[in-house]
């Protein structure tokens, strides 16, 4: 394999991809913005630099066959830059900076949902700071979700309104305003379209929430939902990835209504946090199918082998000991759980610092497996001994 793979984004999605890429014998190089990017480490090639800067972006190109992202939220002038380096035949670029600038706006995206007939809420657009908010609310219902248009991520950037006067709350900025299902259920559905057009996607997962932080807590697979409901969220999740001529991995996260309705809630173009446990469950990787697509190489068929969750660790006060310096999987293969580390400095309440999958005979036993792994790693006091 000659290509030269160059991921923008330097966290512990990249970290992944950079691993996968490498066992296929790829060399990697990665581009971050900050110097403790967990992804710079594992890099054959590690390019720190602002990516709204050309010169740098340019640096990094030079290390490059093909580029992907470990994130959507790249500047419109870096795209712009990609795309031209792609129409040159300089590099290729996948999946392509038109569907990057496309999802990473969410109003875009939704208006782009609508016009595909693909189900999805309906929403307005508030164009905040000019905009009268209460003569733009008017006419509309609560409960409501505000979501920043760009640059929200983990629950940032998304908020709840539930009452009129919450709607005092609403955020002076460019967004979309949709109702709230309250209490839905939510599942994901990992697929992978290769240069060629084939699609391989994984099982649908389930999505349990931090409701304070509209975070993901635990996910799990196969979602406990009807063979027939799961069949739909794939075919939907596929017919959005082809609409989108896509290469690469992409996650297509579901609300499930009270009445069975599959609404899409937003697409990610890129490996997804509701993918790691296609880390230890699959025959592939969500990493290493991304890879393939993006390289033009075929993907693998998807076979689950075991049910699994996957438990975010997010930093709180009592980890900060057990947090490593430097990435770190450490596999227990009695226990059948595996403690992933991204090597993140300790200190930010809620940051992701790693997860734990665990697999189990059933997905129910598998969550309590990593809740149970999780708890005991709060209550040590020294490292983690797995
Ligand atoms: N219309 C809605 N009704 C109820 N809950 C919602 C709605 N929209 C979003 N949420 C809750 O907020 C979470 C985050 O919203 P969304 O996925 O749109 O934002 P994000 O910050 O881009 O996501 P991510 O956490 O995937 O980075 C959802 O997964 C869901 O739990
Ligand atoms: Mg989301």
């Amino acid at each position: 394999m000659n290509f030269r793979l160059g991921i923008i984004g330097g966290g512990q999605l990249a970290l992944y991809l950079c691993e996968a890429a490498q066992r296929l014998g790829v060399e990697v190089a990665v581009f971050s913005a900050t110097a403790d990017a967990p992804a710079l480490q594992a890099a054959d090639t590690a390019i720190l630099g602002d990516a709204d800067n050309a010169a740098d972006i340019e640096r990094f190109l030079g290390h490059c066959d093909v580029v992907t992202f470990d994130m959507e939220a790249v500047a419109n002038e870096t795209l712009n830059q990609l795309y031209l380096a792609d129409a040159e035949g300089r590099i290729a670029v996948r999946p392509g900076p038109d569907t990057l600038f496309m999802l990473k706006d969410k109003a875009l995206q939704k208006a782009w949902l609508q016009a595909q007939g693909l189900p999805t809420l309906p929403f307005s657009v508030y164009p905040g700071a000019a905009a009268s908010a209460e003569s733009f609310m008017a006419g509309l219902e609560v409960p409501l979700v505000q979501k920043a248009r760009c640059g929200g991520y983990d629950g940032r950037g998304v908020q709840i309104l539930a009452t009129r006067q919450d709607l005092e709350k609403l955020w002076d900025t460019p967004s979309i305003i949709e109702p709230c299902l309250q209490g839905c259920r939510e599942i994901s559905v990992i697929t992978a379209r290769g240069l060629s057009g084939e699609l391989h996607s994984y099982p649908p997962v389930s999505m349990d929430f931090d409701p304070g932080l509209n975070s993901v807590r635990t996910v799990s697979m196969p979602a406990e939902i009807p063979a027939d409901l799961a069949a739909r969220a794939v075919r939907i999740a596929e017919q959005a990835v082809d609409k989108l001529r896509g290469v690469g991995v992409f996650a297509i996260e579901m609300f499930i209504t009270g009445d069975g309705e599959l609404l899409i809630n937003e697409i990610s173009p890129r490996v997804h946090n509701s993918g790691h446990l296609t880390l230890d469950a699959c025959n592939v990787s969500q990493f290493e199918q991304h890879v393939r697509a993006v390289l033009g190489m075929p993907l693998l068929a998807v076979r689950q082998h075991s049910a699994a969750a996957m438990l975010n660790i997010l930093y709180e006060e009592s980890l900060r000991e057990h947090c490593p310096a430097t990435p770190v999987a450490k596999k227990h293969a009695a226990r059948r759980t595996t403690l992933y580390w991204y090597g993140k400095a300790p200190g930010k309440p809620g940051r992701k610092m790693g997860h734990i999958n665990a697999l189990a005979p059933t997905a129910d036993e598998a969550v309590l497996l990593a809740n149970q792994t999780l708890n005991k790693l709060s209550a040590q006091r020294e490292g983690y001994a797995a």
